[in-house]
């Protein structure tokens, strides 16, 4: 399964970056906004800093609009993925773009419906938001099983990316179910890697190596 980082913060996706582990970044506008700089300045950054696919949200709400705004955002770099709301005005969007061979994401997924859609359309990849559905006591995991086997069912090609994830749980479940991709912000990232018997185990590991001196 491949990790994204949901962030726009600099320091943290440099540092996942140097983890070895980040295949790529989501981004949304309200994640930009928490960091106080200027769009054009923080989208620049990541785009250059990463290889992997970089999504950036369009803010139209209307057709036109969301194509003209593509076309601006594709100007960032060939790694830029258009991230696009699963609205009506979406869809056509993403049918255009996928066309035109821009790699799209479906944002704001939280159907299997909307995802079998999306895939119709072309999108590169659909994110359901599996916290968000969590939190209004909706089951987001049973969201991504069922999109997995719909797309598994019609050999559709689009990534199922593991969105909105609060914690490791939804990523065990997510690489158990088959997903492509989870989008996970830097904290979760961390988490991964604790656990407390490896903690105690290296701890009494360092103390007993005092008692047998060891070279290099
Ligand atoms: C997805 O791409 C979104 O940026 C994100 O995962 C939303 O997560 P949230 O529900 O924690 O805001």
């Amino acid at each position: 399964m491949k990790l994204f980082i949901d962030s726009a913060d600099i320091r943290e996706i440099q540092e996942a970056k140097d983890m070895g582990v980040l295949d790529g970044v989501t981004t949304n506008p309200s994640l930009v906004a928490k960091t106080g700089r200027t769009f054009e300045e923080v989208a620049q950054e990541i785009v250059e800093m990463v290889d992997g696919p970089v999504s950036l949200e369009v803010l139209a709400t209307d057709y036109d609009g969301m194509i003209r705004e593509a076309e601006e955002l594709m100007k960032y770099g060939d790694n830029v993925v258009i991230k696009i709301p699963l609205i009506l005005d979406g869809l056509k969007a993403t049918k255009t773009l996928s066309d035109q061979g821009i790699k799209v994401n479906n944002t704001l997924c939280f159907s299997p419906m909307q995802a079998m859609l999306a895939a119709k359309a072309g999108a590169a990849y659909i994110s359901p938001f599996v916290g968000r559905l969590d939190d209004i006591s909706q089951d987001g995991m049973e969201l991504i099983d069922t999109i997995v086997q719909i797309y598994s069912n019609y050999m559709f090609e689009t990534e199922v990316l593991v969105a909105s994830v609060r914690n490791p749980i939804h990523l065990v479940e997510s690489a158990r179910m088959g997903a492509d991709v989870a989008t996970v912000p830097f904290g979760v990232i961390k988490q991964l890697m604790k656990h407390p018997l490896t903690d105690i185990g290296l701890q009494k590991f360092l103390a007993d190596a005092k008692k047998t001196p060891q070279k290099g």
